[in-house]
């Protein structure tokens, strides 16, 4: 799949893009079927909120389903990001946000690089976020927000926070995001299941608690240029990953045909 010049522009311009309905109700089915078997397993890949047992986020989907093994490889997702980036790209990230009804918490004003770059040494704000919507996100259930055009004032300044949640992430202060917010403005994306986003690594981005009886569940494939690997292994594993092969995409019916025919 190959995005268009005008969404390429929109890309350079508001740092991210909202793709409706990219994956059919029959893929999104596949993917999901996988999730109720490995949120339940106990394990440092699975990280649960911070006042419940809910899963917040379930890393290293690829290691551990072969249904997520093909996701990361699927075309609607590599190529799209090949296009954006030229050259060979690595998996550095593969993970669920399920955002759990009732429970699910926030994730604070970030961009990804401040971690990618203060934990792990990626030298350059380059890689790529490739969402795919599994549930339907409205304004209600903790849609992602982006500040539009965000990604434009580079690298902002950013702290560890260990303390808000489960999940130790470099966030963004607030007196930046209200300058950020005031010029950009927020989107939030919003979508039905099978929505694909994408966005950069400079982004500024957040989501609030999820209050309602519906989940909002969200998957997530980081894909960065081997020309600007990791420098550093302060983390384990499943948060960035050591493999650098270049990641090849399969077919487009991948999700839906047979595994062994997938491959
Ligand atoms: C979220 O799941 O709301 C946050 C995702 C992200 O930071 O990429
Ligand atoms: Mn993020």
């Amino acid at each position: 799949m190959k995005l268009t010049d005008r969404q390429i522009a929109q890309f350079r311009d508001d740092g991210f893009l909202i793709l409706p309905s990219l994956f059919s109700p029959d893929e999104v089915g596949v993917l999901k079927a996988e999730l109720p078997r490995l949120f339940a397993e106990r394990r440092p890949e699975n990280f649960r909120e911070k006042r419940s047992d809910a899963v917040r986020t379930a890393m290293a989907l690829h290691r551990r389903s072969d249904v997520y093994a093909r996701l990361v490889r699927h075309p609607r997702l590599v190529e799209p990001a090949r296009q954006i980036l030229g050259g060979d790209l690595y998996i550095q990230q593969v993970k669920v946000n399920a955002k759990a009804a009732f429970s699910g918490d926030v994730w604070q004003w970030h961009y990804d690089f401040a971690t990618h770059h203060g934990e792990d040494g990626v030298p350059e704000p380059l890689a790529l976020n490739l969402h795919v919507l599994l549930d339907e996100a409205t304004e209600f259930n903790g849609p992602i927000v982006f500040i539009r055009g965000s990604h434009k004032r580079g690298a902002a300044p950013a702290v560890l926070d260990t303390e808000t949640t489960s999940y130790p992430l470099w966030v963004v202060d607030n007196e930046t995001v209200a300058g950020l917010a005031a010029e950009g403005g927020l989107v939030a994306a919003k979508g039905p299941p099978g929505t694909v986003l994408i966005f950069g690594d400079t982004l500024v981005h957040g989501s609030s608690i999820n209050m309602t009886p519906w989940p909002r569940t969200i998957f997530s494939l980081i894909l960065n240029p081997v020309s600007n690997a990791l420098t550093r292994r302060n983390r384990p594993e499943h948060q960035h990953h050591r493999d650098l092969s270049p990641v090849v995409p399969l077919a487009d019916d991948c999700l839906l045909a047979d595994a062994d025919a997938a491959g």
